[in-house]
Order: structure tokens, then sequence, then C-alpha cells
């Protein structure tokens, strides 16, 4: 199947709620592009950039990284591209970011056609988190550097005082629906796909 529509797609939800695994899940199966913000940093982190020597610090603490440098990133990416056609996963993050994106979108003619926030108890996106750390360190892996419990409660901290405004910001454009994200991951992931327009 070939798809030359717009299709914007944002995922929102706290750290630990399964954006980016429903999201690389409906990238793969509906012929969309994921933008994780976070893994790209990650990246960045691995291979030494200047800008991952910047961010890595920033990144530990469980802090948000600087607006203009996510903006100048998301930016370069959607001009690369011919049809937009993108589900963005960590970004945006904060009311700036969420401005900024609407102007990039709306000179590139791609409106945002779904919102779906997952909502899990905080207890498990901290016992997720925590989990993912231990098996990495078990499998012998480089766990996350911010998948430790103290930098967990941090994100979620930042999540709720700079994010979660964000879902009155496309509450009023009428884009939001909530999922519950506790559940087998099909389970999530049909109900994602059944509010998706
Ligand atoms: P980022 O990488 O975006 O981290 P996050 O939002 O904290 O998200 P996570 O990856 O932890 O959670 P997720 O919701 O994607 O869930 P996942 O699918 O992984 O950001 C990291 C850092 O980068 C930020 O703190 C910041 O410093 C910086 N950054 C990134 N974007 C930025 C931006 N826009 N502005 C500024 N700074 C930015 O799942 C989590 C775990 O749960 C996994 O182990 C998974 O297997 C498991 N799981 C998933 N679904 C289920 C389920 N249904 N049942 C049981 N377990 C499940």
């Amino acid at each position: 199947m070939t798809h030359n529509s717009n299709k914007v797609v944002i995922f929102l939800g706290p750290p630990g709620a399964g954006k980016g695994t429903q999201a690389e899940r409906l990238a793969r199966e509906h012929g969309l592009v994921q933008i994780s913000t976070g893994d790209i940093l990650r990246d960045h982190v691995a291979r030494g950039t200047e800008l991952g020597q910047q961010v890595k610090p920033i990144m530990e603490a469980g802090q948000l990284v600087p607006d203009h440098l996510l903006i100048a990133l998301i930016r370069d990416r959607l001009a690369a591209m011919g049809p937009v056609r993108v589900i963005f996963d960590g970004f945006p993050r904060t009311q700036a970011q969420a401005e900024a994106l609407d102007l990039l979108l709306e000179e590139l003619g791609a409106p945002v056609n779904s919102v779906p926030l997952l909502e899990v108890p905080d207890q498990t996106l901290i016992d997720r988190i925590v989990e993912r750390g231990r098996q990495a360190t078990a499998r012998g892996e480089q766990a996350r550097s911010d998948d430790t419990e103290e930098t967990a409660r941090k994100r979620q901290q930042v999540y709720r005082e700079q994010t979660q405004p964000l879902i009155e910001h496309y509450q009023r454009r009428g884009h939001l629906y909530t999922v519950d994200g506790v559940g087998t991951m099909d389970e999530v992931y049909g109900r994602i796909v059944s509010g998706l327009k």
C-alpha cells in the first residue's frame, strides 16, 4: 500500500506510559515515521556529538533539554520529509514546543490528526521504568541512565509541571482522546487504533 497523504499523530503521556512501544508498532503498521526525541538525543549522547555532550547531564537528571534545541531538531526532520506522515513520541513536551510545532505543521499544510493520551497509574509507571533498568543490567547491557527510581520520580514531576498542560492545548483543538494504558500491549494498541482519526 502506498501512502501519500499527510498524517500527524502525537503521543502524550507520562514517562513509562508506553509511548515508544506503541508508537513503534503504529508507525510500522500504518506507514508512518516515528520521531522519538528521546531516542534521537540518546543516539547523540552515545556518539558523543556536541549536542550529546550538552544534553547528557540534563537527561541524567531527568530534566528537559532546552526548547530551542528540540525545535531545531524537529524542524530539520520535517523539512526532510515528502508527505508528512509522522508519529511524535516525546515531543512536544512544553507549551513553547507545542506552539512551535503548530507553526511548523501549518507551514507544511499538515494539521494534527490525533493525540492519544496514555493513562497509567503513577506507581505502575515507576515500576515499569525500574524494571526496564533492572532487566537491561541483568542482560549485561547498559541501562538507560535515567531508569532509576529517583530519576523516574523526577521525570514524573517534570511531566506534571511542564507537559501535562499540553493536554488542554490539544483538547481545545478537538484532537485529544484518552487511552487506558494498562493491559497487554495488544490491548492498549487496539484502544489507540480505535480512537485514531
Ligand atoms: P524519553 O525517551 O521521551 O523518555 P520518557 O517520556 O521519559 O519515556 P519512556 O521512554 O521512559 O516511556 P514511554 O512512554 O516511551 O514508554 P515505553 O514504551 O518506553 O525522554 C528521555 C529524556 O530525553 C527526557 O527526560 C528529556 O531529558 C529528554 N527529552 C526527550 N524529548 C524531549 C523534549 N521534547 N523536550 C525536552 N527534553 C526531551 O515503555 C516503558 C516500559 O514499560 C518499557 O520497558 C516497556 O516494555 C514497558 N511497557 C510498555 N507498555 C506496557 C504495558 N502495556 N504493560 C506492561 N509494560 C509495558
